[in-house]
């Protein structure tokens, strides 16, 4: 099984695991580190919404802190395709960089190549 197949199978099996009780929406993403390591995530709500996680950043925030620093690309598994959010868009430019974003919809069973520089010009950084 090649790179981008094994990821997105990871990013589907992750979605399994989704609690989205409250929008009924599941995504499941899962991100390759440099050392072909691979961590997952799903998304996890709340009863108290704005503390709901997408999908993106679980796997991204487990990753780094098991110790992951560098990463290749990013899947991600939804029904419909949905590209990740701006939030997320912001934390996985800054963590990971321009990496390549495979989304992939289980309704049409296409998956679309994005990249995270395209998807969030002018991304906000602090000059230092
Ligand atoms: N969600 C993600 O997991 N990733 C995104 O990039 C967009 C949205 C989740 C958050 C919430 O649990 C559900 O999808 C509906 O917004």
């Amino acid at each position: 099984m090649d790179e981008i197949t094994r990821l997105l199978s990871a990013a589907r099996d992750a979605r399994n695991r989704a609690r989205a009780d409250y929008s009924g929406y599941a995504v499941g993403a899962a991100v390759l580190a440099i050392d072909g390591s691979i961590y997952q995530g799903c998304n996890i709500e709340s009863a108290a919404y704005p503390t709901t996680i997408c999908a993106e950043r679980v796997a991204i925030f487990g990753a780094i802190a098991a110790g992951a620093r560098e990463f290749r690309m990013l899947a991600v598994t939804t029904d419909d395709g949905g590209t990740p959010c701006g939030a997320c868009r912001q934390v996985i430019l800054e963590q990971c960089g321009a990496i390549d974003i495979h989304v992939h919809s289980l309704q049409s069973g296409e998956t679309v190549l994005y990249n995270a520089g395209d998807l969030l010009p002018k991304p906000f950084g602090q000059n230092k």
